[in-house]
């Protein structure tokens, strides 16, 4: 990581598809470093409610700006298509670029048509949610849902380059600045840091670093990938049982504490540990999600077994003294008993 004033460059170390992600408040101003030689059109793909302020301004290059609509319900096949058919109505090439500016949503669905338009052009991604700077902008997955499912249609494309600029946090609205927040209370177990210590900023920049160092070791998710799911077992099956009623980092939040219950019913971690994880979650990050109501153990383990993420039906990654581990062939038996310690305190 190289400190460059306030602003900070984490290199993304994939060989030949390397790239830096500038971190920092202004750090939009960064966005023309990026661009890869040659580009002479750019697509640039937002939301209405990004602030403008976002968009990168690139001299002497065209730029056209196309929108997709809010929600999952626009994260579709169809955006693909119209964005598809806009990028080509404006001339773009396969040495042009398209530069997502938002959130994760727009990052996966901007990705996605970047990887797929001409069989793949150059991306840039600028983050503007805290969840997209730490995740969803990083490590080249794009994608888009079906009704079958989240995400089911995607690629592996890796951007030319990443921006955070932590000036658009400030305009965040607080229920998804919480979600981002769930997901950086992950990166505490991912590594055994005290990422306390870091000032917000460089806390941003680490979590990124942390995110690419395993990218760069296992960019398909064939291992250790599936360590950034941390809780993410539960929290799937949270989101679904709940309709999508609480939101994405929240359900991650839950998952993690669960993911310590469960670490302990199996004798990995002890009542210590269990106690760090609330006190990342509760105390650093301020997160006082609950368990919504009315929902049942079964239900949500049927839910856990169909989650795409998993190896088989009852599959978790789960904390141990040498740090995490996948597990496989978890007990129903393990997974009611850490449910129940679970929502007895945090109901
Ligand atoms: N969001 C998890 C991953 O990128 O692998």
């Amino acid at each position: 990581m190289e400190p460059m004033s306030d602003i900070e460059t984490v290199k993304i170390d994939l060989g030949e598809r390397a790239y830096s992600v500038v971190v920092g408040h202004g750090a939009v101003g960064h966005v023309a470093d990026l661009i890869p030689q040659g580009v002479q059109r750019i697509a640039l793909v937002t939301q209405e409610s990004v602030p403008p302020q976002f968009r990168p301004t690139i001299t002497g290059v065209h730029t056209s700006v196309h929108f997709i609509g809010e929600g999952e319900s626009f994260k579709t096949l169809g955006t693909i298509e119209r964005l598809c058919s806009e990028f080509a109505r404006q001339g773009l090439t396969r040495k042009d670029l398209v530069i997502a500016v938002g959130g994760g949503m727009v990052t996966d669905v901007a990705g996605f048509a970047a990887a797929s338009y001409h069989r793949g052009i150059s991306v840039i991604h600028v983050a503007t949610s805290l969840l997209a700077m730490i995740d969803a902008a990083i490590g080249g997955k794009t994608g888009v849902n079906l009704v079958e499912g989240k995400n089911l249609v995607g690629a592996f494309w890796q951007p030319s380059g990443v921006v955070c600029d932590l000036d658009a946090l400030a305009s965040l609205p607080a229920r998804e600045m919480e979600c981002g927040l769930g997901e950086m209370a992950k990166y505490h177990f991912i590594v055994r840091e005290d990422l306390n210590a870091l000032p917000f900023p460089s806390r941003v920049a680490r979590c990124v670093g942390i995110k690419g160092e395993i990218v760069a070791a296992d960019e398909r998710e064939g291992g250790i990938r599936a360590f950034l799911n941390y809780g993410h077992t539960l929290a799937h099956a949270l989101e679904i049982e709940t309709d999508f009623s609480i939101a994405h980092g929240e359900a991650v939040a839950l998952g993690v504490l669960f993911a310590a219950h469960l670490g302990r019913a199996l004798g990995r971690i002890d009542d210590v540990r269990v106690e760090e994880h609330y006190h990342v979650i509760r105390e650093v990050y301020g997160l006082k999600i609950t368990v919504p109501k009315g929902l049942g153990i079964d239900a949500l383990i049927a839910a856990m077994g169909r989650d795409k993420k998993a190896v088989d039906s009852l599959t978790f990654v789960l904390d141990a003294s040498s740090g995490l581990e996948v597990v496989s062939d978890v007990s129903v038996e393990a997974i009611k008993q850490a449910y129940a310690e679970f929502t007895s305190r945090n109901s």
